[in-house]
């Protein structure tokens, strides 16, 4: 789609002073194709009430296609850990280990807000190591923006970060980085339901431009949407909030098991990558590939 559209041309003066012509453009699907989606088209998303989709991206392939098709944010993940190193858990990931995941995602799209996520360990000591973090994603990794998880008690460390020109997008409710002491369940029911939304609040007052909410109630996180500014991205938190988002893994069931309540999956690449492999090494057994079109005379 072409950027500028008459349709898209604002109507009042005051409001084409304020804002270019292409940023009031459909913010994220419509009319934005060369250049990085920015923080604030997500902003600009939220309040024209249109949603929009985010998946983890660790490799260069993956970033290409969901490019293709249109994803407007693509988090490199620390759920790399047990998508791609092989840990069981997130809480081993290390910066060296994502950075060139990140490098990969940048290098290889021109359009989506890459987002990094900071590991555990690399910014909870104190807003100074979050800063040293951050800069290495953006300096070293090319990120747009990273994420970091909790709310209150990460505050300090979002305001350091926004104030030193690196957006923060926050993330509460479950948080795998502390699963050691909270565990992997839904987080904020009954009681907790105030205290999640003091802590999205919270991130929001540091400057976070965006929120994740994993694994909460479906009317607390459309309760959080509604108190929030700031669009929300929601992952096993209902359709409330202003953007969703998935591992992509698990969105296109290449992840084994069974799928975690929350997850959706739009295709069986596990299975389809296992039925190509068994036929390509069916076919060397049999002697059947290569065959002539393959080879070289
Ligand atoms: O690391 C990750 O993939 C995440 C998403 C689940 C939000 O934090």
């Amino acid at each position: 789609m072409p950027e500028s559209t008459p349709e898209s041309v604002p109507e009042s003066e005051s409001e084409s002073e304020s804002v270019p012509a292409s940023d009031q453009l459909p913010a994220l699907y419509g009319g934005i194709t060369n250049r990085r989606v920015r923080i604030r088209d997500l902003q600009l998303a939220k309040d024209q009430g249109e949603r929009w989709a985010m998946l983890t991206s660790y490799d260069m392939l993956t970033a290409g296609i969901f490019e293709a098709a249109g994803i407007p944010v693509l988090l490199v993940g620390d759920s790399a850990g047990n998508n791609v190193l092989g840990y069981a858990t997130t809480v081993p990931v290390t910066v060296d280990e994502l950075l060139p995941m990140v490098r990969a995602v940048v290098r290889s799209t021109t359009r989506p807000l890459v987002v990094a996520d900071l590991p555990f360990g690399s910014y909870q000591g104190s807003p100074e190591q979050a800063l040293s973090t951050a800069v290495r994603f953006v300096k070293e990794g090319g990120a747009q923006a990273v994420k970091l998880e909790g709310g209150t008690r990460v505050a300090a460390q979002v305001e350091l970060l926004v104030s030193a020109g690196v957006p923060v997008m926050g993330h509460v409710g479950l948080t795998p980085q502390s699963e050691l002491v909270t565990g992997l369940r839904v987080q904020g029911r009954g009681e907790a339901a105030d205290a999640l939304l003091d802590d999205a609040l919270a991130l929001e007052a540091a400057g976070a431009f965006s929120v994740v909410l994993e694994a909460v109630p479906a009317d607390l996180a459309e309760r959080v949407t509604k108190e929030l500014t700031i669009p929300t991205i929601g992952i096993g938190a209902g359709v409330g909030c202003d953007a969703q988002v998935l591992v992509w893994t698990d969105m296109a069931g290449l992840t084994p098991g069974a799928p975690l309540t929350f997850v959706k999956q739009y295709a069986d690449l596990r299975g389809i990558l296992t039925e190509a492999t068994r036929a390509f090494s069916d076919e060397v057994r049999q002697g059947r590939f290569p065959g002539p079109e393959h080879s070289f005379s």
